[in-house]
């Protein structure tokens, strides 16, 4: 068979290298109001050593495909079938060349195995961690109970700067995976095993993680945030998490927003919010663990694990029909009038 050398066969070539360079759409800028989530951007240890091994990974690749491309195009150029050639002479096997392609991969897949064992033994976690987190995956959110000092959160992860953070993985449904790809490498998270991970974020940021393993309907709304902050910071943080549920009066509210706000501290409690969250010191509200603890809601940048940003338009949307922001998901929509919607939302919300 022979290809003949057009215009098009090259424009097909070089498309052939340029085009997925730019579908992979890697970036690494800080951007957009998840912050930032590549790993070609870390911002740790572990995700430092991870990424170097993948530029090196990259520059190899990158390296072979050059290679195999101007190998093709030469072959392509240097033995076109010109006019009035005979055809060419048949050959069958050439032992030099085939134990050439057979050593050099195997070589070049040898060097990567190696790097890729150092790098698994480099980012091990040290001994004497002292913070942990039992990291639980849910239908579709996340749980973060930080072992030990009563902190229970919804898709919203603190930490602080500068100290490595333990993390118990842990699924009482199906398949998760629990990924930051700026701090750390994906884990998967199994029902009936206890999996583990650990990071450390060596800079203040905001990141994004996310469920990294096809989980049912919601797995695209998985989503969870991850705040490294200096220690002093993050100890106000905890602090005030740990406090049981106490609604701060907006400085700006006005009378009307008062009362739904006190109002809305009334409704609550007959509301079947109570079978599913739990709201540490509210009467009853102790034992729903299908949906986020919401003791300190009003405090988180999201609603329904990255899906809406926590605004109380947002959240009256979510009340309203919790099936039309995230179909699928565990909460029904409880037909709620809108008198009640606003009178929970401007509850809820003062909840920080
Ligand atoms: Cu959980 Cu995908």
């Amino acid at each position: 068979m022979h290809i003949r050398i057009t215009k098009r066969v090259i424009v097909f070539l070089i498309a052939a290298l340029v085009i997925p360079l730019a579908l992979t759409a890697c970036g690494v800028t800080n951007n957009g109001p998840w912050g930032s989530n590549s790993i070609l951007d870390p911002y740790g240890p572990v995700a430092q050593t991870t990424s170097n091994l993948w530029w090196i990974i990259f520059a190899i690749a990158t390296v072979i495909e050059a290679l195999v491309l101007v190998l093709v195009v030469s072959a392509l150029v240097r033995f076109k079938r010109r006019a009035n050639d005979a055809d060419p002479i048949q050959i069958t096997g050439n032992t030099r060349l085939e134990i050439t392609w057979t050593v050099a991969p195997a070589a070049i897949l040898a060097v990567l195995l190696v790097l890729t064992l150092n790098t698994m033994i480099t980012t091990s976690e040290p001994a004497g961690t002292t913070m942990k987190v039992t990291a639980a995956g849910h239908l579709w959110w996340w749980e973060f109970d930080y072992q030990g000092i009563g902190v229970v959160t919804g898709n919203e992860l603190h930490i602080p700067v500068g100290e490595n953070v333990h993390f118990d993985l842990q699924s009482d449904n199906v398949l998760h995976a629990f990924w930051v790809p700026n701090l750390s490498g994906k884990r998967q998270v199994i029902p009936g095993h206890n999996n583990t991970l650990w990071f450390r974020a060596d800079r203040p940021g905001t990141f994004r993680g996310e469920c990294s393993e096809f989980c049912g309907a919601e797995h695209a709304n998985m989503n969870f945030i991850v705040i490294a902050e200096p220690r002093a910071q993050f100890d106000t943080w905890v602090k005030g998490q740990q406090q049981n549920a106490t609604s701060m009066m907006p400085q700006d509210a006005n009378a009307n927003q008062q009362m739904l706000i006190q109002q809305g501290s009334q409704t609550i409690l007959k509301q079947a919010c109570i079978g599913c969250h739990i709201i540490n010191g509210l009467p009853g509200y102790n034992v729903g663990k299908v949906g986020p603890n919401l003791t300190h809601v009003g405090s988180r940048k999201y609603l329904a694990a990255g899906t809406l940003p926590n605004t109380p338009e947002n959240l009256a949307r979510w009340l309203r029909n919790p099936q039309e922001v995230k179909p699928g998901n565990k909460m029904p929509n409880l037909n709620l009038s809108e008198d009640t919607i606003n009178q929970l939302v401007a509850y809820l919300e003062t909840l920080k």
